[in-house]
């Protein structure tokens, strides 16, 4: 067991291994948290509330979690005097499956963003982010209820990830002079610079993991969302790898749209997943048009980061999105929003995305009857009508609740 600084182990909780890949998850599992910054002081108490109260439900003391406050953001400059410290890391390494509020980036830190650092430092290479209608949860669209696939995507790489120089640097114009004179391009010596490097090993894992969540989840059909048409040889390429990745590890349950059509004439023939691709304008215009067409959608960082806040207001906004990083075996789940600073401290906010990315935890730990419930005490609160400021101002004859009050509702629901 590692030694850490200033984390206080739970004395009688267990510790997840993991073998070939997969959990084995014992009776009491150790789970580390971290609360978070803003408004994630608000929202990690009735989530832990909601999530114990389900476990409990469903296996009647057989199984619980052992938490296990960690820390990052505010809380771990006061405590450690550093935003990032390495008991955080050791912690979330050990206990493999921990649970995160949004975090802020204090300016100076050092880090680019807390989160990205993160998930980088853990190699929690893949983004997954469920887009699910509740019903009852307004909705600018005419069939919300159409909405309903997963957005896997990649966490480490591409222009997002954070290689960049700024304009006139000795970097920046090293660089441009290095690009100007031997590759013949014409950059202004004014620009800042970007690197957006899209690898095989980062296309190929993340396709791997897509696919996989696919045949875990009942789910028939994986999409590739690219801007190959431009960037050939970082989008494009992540296109190509991805099929070649099909090709060589699910050539037994995977088929392209040609095939489809060729042999099958368009219908997805039992056992079969379909694996296909479009670019990411086009599939800005589809999710919103045609969304049954999707059910998971596998892309590089960026476009994945502009899809996920897009589909999330299809459904709800952000208050209602959950997500999860997950790596190799590692999982850390979190909700898409942040810190929403201006709502911080005033128990108002909706905690439904930390709580759904605590049913997607229980879903990863293989307790997904705790999960259900949840899903039903959430549909249930919702037909009732009682709901945070965010939708209760969408919705006709709503009564608000706070924070805290939700989370009650909740729990008296499951
Ligand atoms: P944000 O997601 O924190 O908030 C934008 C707006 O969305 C809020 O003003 C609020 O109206 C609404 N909102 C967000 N969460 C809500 C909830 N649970 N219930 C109801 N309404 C909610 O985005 P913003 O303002 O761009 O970022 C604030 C800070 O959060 C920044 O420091 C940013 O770096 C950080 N951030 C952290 C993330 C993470 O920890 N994974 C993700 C995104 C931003």
């Amino acid at each position: 067991m590692p030694t850490f600084v200033k984390i206080q182990l739970p004395s009688n909780g267990e510790t997840i291994a993991v073998h070939d890949g997969e959990l084995q998850v014992p009776a009491r599992p150790i789970i580390p948290f971290i609360a978070g910054d803003g408004i994630g002081r608000d929202i990690m108490p009735p989530t832990r509330q909601v999530l114990d109260a389900a476990i409990e439900k469903a296996y009647q003391g057989r199984r619980a979690i052992e938490w296990l406050e960690v820390y990052a953001g505010a809380k771990a400059q006061e405590l450690y005097g550093e935003v990032l410290p390495e008991d955080t890391f050791k912690a979330i390494r050990r206990f493999t499956v921990a649970l995160k509020g949004p975090l802020k980036t204090p300016i100076g830190s050092g880090f680019r963003s807390l989160n990205v650092a993160l998930r980088q430092t853990l190699d929690l290479y893949a983004c997954i982010r469920p887009v699910r209608y509740l019903p009852g949860v307004p909705s600018p669209l005419k069939h919300p209820e159409r909405v309903n696939f997963v957005i896997v995507r990649e966490n480490t790489e591409d222009v997002y990830a954070g290689i960049e120089w700024e304009r006139g640097t000795p970097e920046a114009q090293k660089l441009i002079s290095l690009l100007n004179n031997e590759f013949g391009t014409h950059i202004r010596s004014d620009s800042g610079i970007g690197i957006k490097p899209i690898s095989e090993t980062g296309s190929k894992r993340l396709v791997r993991k897509a696919i996989q969540y696919a045949l875990d989840h009942g789910r028939r059909r994986v999409t590739l969302m690219h801007k190959g048409n431009i960037m050939k040889y970082t989008e494009g390429a992540f296109r190509k790898w991805g099929y070649d990745l099909a090709a060589e590890e699910f050539s037994d349950r995977v088929i392209s749209e040609d095939t489809l059509w060729d042999q099958y004439d368009g219908k997805l023939p039992d056992g079969k997943i379909l694996l296909n691709d479009r670019i990411a304008d086009i599939t800005f215009q589809h999710v919103l048009l045609r969304p049954t067409e999707f059910e998971v959608i596998a892309t590089p960082n960026l476009n994945g980061d502009y899809l996920s806040d897009a589909c999330a207001a299809q459904v709800g906004g952000l208050g209602v999105a959950p997500g999860a990083n997950i790596g190799d075996s590692m999982g850390l789940f979190e909700p898409t929003h942040g810190t929403a600073p201006s709502h911080a401290g005033k128990n108002e906010v909706n905690p439904m995305a930390l709580i759904l990315s605590g049913v997607m935890m229980l879903d990863y730990l293989g307790w997904g009857e705790a999960g259900e419930l949840i899903q039903q005490a959430l549909a249930k609160t919702i037909g009732q009508k009682r709901v945070t400021y965010d939708l209760a101002r969408q919705m006709e004859g709503a009564t608000k609740l706070s924070t805290s009050e939700f989370g009650e509702a909740v729990s008296e629901n499951l």
